[in-house]
Formats: C-alpha cells, sequence, structure tokens
C-alpha cells in the first residue's frame, strides 16, 4: 500500500465556510492503492501552498494529491506554487487529464493543472470539484503504482525486452 497526502485548497474551505467533499472523495477512490496518510486545506495564497508542499514533500509518501485553484479565477495559484517547488516536470499525467477529460466536458480545457516531482514524491493537481475529481482519477489511477514503483527506484525495467 502506498501512501499519499491530499490537499483542498479553497479559501472557503480553508475558513470552514464550506465542507471540501474532493478532498475525502480523493482518499475513497484511490483506498485500493493508496492510503491518506495527511489531509490539509490551505488558502488559495501562493505561499502558504508552497510551503505546505515543500513540507509534504519532506515526509515518507508517494504523492501529494491537490485539489482546486486550477482554474482561471484571479486567487486560482495552485498551478504556480506545485511548478514553483518542482524539482522535475511530469506533464505527462496532467496532459492525460486535461485531453481525456473532454469527453466528459469542454470545461476540461480551463484546468491549468500540473503534474511535478520533488525529492521523489510525485505532486499532482486535480480540478475542485467531486465531479471533476472523479473524473480525473479515473484516467490516472491504473497508472499510478507504476509511477510509484519508479519513483521509489524499484523498477529496472519497465518495458518489454527487445527481442529481435
Ligand atoms: N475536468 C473534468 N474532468 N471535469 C470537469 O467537470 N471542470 C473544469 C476543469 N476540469 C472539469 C474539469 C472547470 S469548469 C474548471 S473551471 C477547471 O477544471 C478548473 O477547476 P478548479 O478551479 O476548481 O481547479
Amino acid at each position: 500500500m502506498f501512501k499519499i497526502a491530499v490537499v483542498c485548497v479553497s479559501d472557503r474551505s480553508s475558513k470552514g465556510e464550506r465542507k471540501d467533499l474532493s478532498g475525502p472523495l480523493i482518499t475513497e477512490e484511490l483506498k485500493d492503492i493508496a492510503k491518506t496518510t495527511e489531509y490539509v486545506c490551505v488558502p488559495d495564497e501562493q505561499s502558504v501552498i508552497e510551503k505546505e508542499l515543500i513540507r509534504l514533500c519532506q515526509t515518507d509518501i508517494s504523492a501529494v494529491l491537490t485539489t482546486g485553484g486550477t482554474g482561471f479565477a484571479p486567487r486560482d495559484v495552485t498551478p504556480e506554487a506545485t511548478v514553483a517547488v518542482a524539482e522535475k516536470n511530469a506533464p505527462g499525467i496532467a496532459e492525460a487529464m486535461r485531453a481525456k477529460s473532454l469527453a466528459f466536458t469542454d470545461k476540461a480545457m480551463l484546468s491549468r493543472a500540473a503534474s511535478v516531482i520533488r525529492n521523489n514524491v510525485l505532486i499532482i493537481n486535480l480540478p475542485g470539484s467531486p465531479k471533476a475529481v472523479k473524473e480525473c482519477l479515473s484516467v490516472i489511477k491504473d497508472v499510478l503504482p507504476h509511477a510509484f514503483e519508479l519513483l521509489k527506484g524499484k523498477v529496472a525495467d519497465c518495458g518489454r525486452p527487445f527481442e529481435v
């Protein structure tokens, strides 16, 4: 079982003005492959998000899943905070979610979500709504265990041998 952290990014949820449904949904959707060891809710403040991501990437987890703050609203800064703390880019995950989400809604093109690696921990931005979270996780869920193994350096050869 892998370990993950879930970060809800929302001004209102961080003040207790709106219940976060998406964070618990991430835990539920990934329960077959990972256990959520930390759940935090932070406001849409880039410095606060960055600090939390840096702290979480120093712990013994495979991934940080964020929800919210990926859109075009003035205070949406989750991707900026994510990219700011990145050591490596891992664009395929965000690209796949956006591309396949277009089958669900054209509005998928409005997510600016990023996916990166820091300290061998994957950071994946998900949109804020529970519907979008569920759809995006359905795209990446099956690939995550392999990604986590790779991050741990446990996969020597992830392709089949080339035979002539
Ligand atoms: N992706 C999927 N799969 N399903 C959705 O309903 N909603 C979009 C987009 N991505 C959506 C989606 C919408 S309406 C917005 S504004 C952006 O995600 C950003 O959402 P956020 O600001 O809550 O992060």
